[in-house]
């Protein structure tokens, strides 16, 4: 498998130890900044530098890229890889709106090649635990969830915090994880409406660092939902869910599930992972998500978070926005 990287960040280095770690040939990356792409090229022993996704296709040789670019380039640089035949694992969110992650879902339909959106805690064993237990019926039936992707006391800068590079801010960005995996540990249901409350209180940028959205899903679960940066505090780490059934709650971060009787005694069922865990977001879940990729290309099978499940996510991003604006119930 030869991989190549656009953008040379946070979390490029973080792919490309997933692919080193996989045994993937690291043969190409891609920056607009000279000094960072030769700095990334040599720690990651990698030859080819471009300054730009179109040459770097040109010159060939690429089975799979790697998107970890600025949001405003997921869409153009995943679709004219697919186009090229070459498979995109693209980064979260996958693109600025739904628009865009419209086109890329049209192009991976059109392309021989695949597309992966790295809606990364789909692959951590905690997220997985919790949904077989959900699926097996332990819970009961789910009747709501609550969850949040915050920072507490932090955000980002840079180009996160412009809304041309970035799309939306803290929503974008943290929010979407929440939305994404309550979405997953429900079993992908579609949305039917979403209320939201969505401002900017922490920093002066022109993007959200405050929101609490309310996703009403096909089947009539509803979903709580909170996102942040600089926020004063946070239940926990920087992400958690809970599920709330009939006969019991079902929680990530810490995880358990915890059933309760017919007198309404509870009962602790611990998944025996440790709380609060050593790393949040530990290289391993990038591994497990870079591996089934790989797995996905060599049987040829459609990977899952793709681009219907990533476009599924920036509807009700921008649904989300759409209800703050107008302080009405989005129906979708
Ligand atoms: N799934 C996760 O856990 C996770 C974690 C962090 C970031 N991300 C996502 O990965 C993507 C990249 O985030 P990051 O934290 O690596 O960002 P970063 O700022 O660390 O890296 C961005 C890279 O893009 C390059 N770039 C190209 N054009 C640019 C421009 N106009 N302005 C600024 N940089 C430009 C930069 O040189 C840099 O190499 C984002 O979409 C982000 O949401 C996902």
């Amino acid at each position: 498998m030869n991989i190549a990287f656009s953008g040379t960040g946070y979390i490029s280095k973080i792919h490309a130890q997933a692919a080193r770690n996989l045994g993937a040939q690291l043969v190409a990356v891609v920056n607009h900044r000279s000094e960072s792409m030769a700095q990334f090229a040599q720690q990651f022993g990698i030859a080819r530098q471009h300054a730009d996704v179109g040459e770097m296709l040109r010159a060939g040789g690429v089975d799979v890229l790697v998107v970890g670019t600025p949001n405003y380039l997921h869409a153009p640089e995943a679709i004219a890889a697919l186009r090229a035949g070459v498979h995109v694992l693209v980064e979260k969110p996958m693109a600025l709106n739904a628009a865009e992650a419209r086109a890329m879902l049209d192009a991976s339909t059109n392309a021989p090649a695949l597309l992966l959106v790295a809606h990364c805690w789909r692959f951590d064993p905690e997220v997985l635990w919790l949904r077989a237990r959900a699926q097996a019926g332990e819970l009961g039936q789910i009747i709501r969830t609550k969850g949040y992707g915050v920072h507490a006391n932090w955000g980002p800068t840079g180009w996160f915090t412009e809304a041309r590079f970035a799309g939306g801010g803290a929503l974008a960005d943290m929010g979407i994880h929440a939305i994404d995996t309550v979405r997953f540990l429900l079993g992908d249901p579609q949305p039917a409406s979403v209320y939201a409350r969505i401002g900017t209180h922490y920093k002066n940028y022109d993007v959200d660092d405050t929101g609490v959205i309310i996703v009403n899903w096909a089947g009539g679960v509803s979903s709580y939902i909170e996102s942040g940066w600089w926020q004063p505090h946070c239940d926990g780490r920087e992400a958690a869910t809970q599920l709330y059934g009939t006969r019991g709650i079902g929680s990530i971060f810490p995880t358990h599930t915890t059933s309760t009787n017919a007198t309404g005694a509870p009962t602790v069922h611990p998944s025996g992972f440790a709380h609060p865990r050593a790393d949040h977001s530990p290289q391993s879940l990038y591994d497990a998500q870079l591996g089934y990729f790989f797995d996905c290309i060599r049987q040829q099978r459609r990977p899952v978070p793709g681009a219907a499940e990533g476009l599924c996510n920036m509807r009700i991003v921008d649904a989300a926005y759409e209800s703050a604006r107008s302080s009405e119930v989005v129906h979708l």
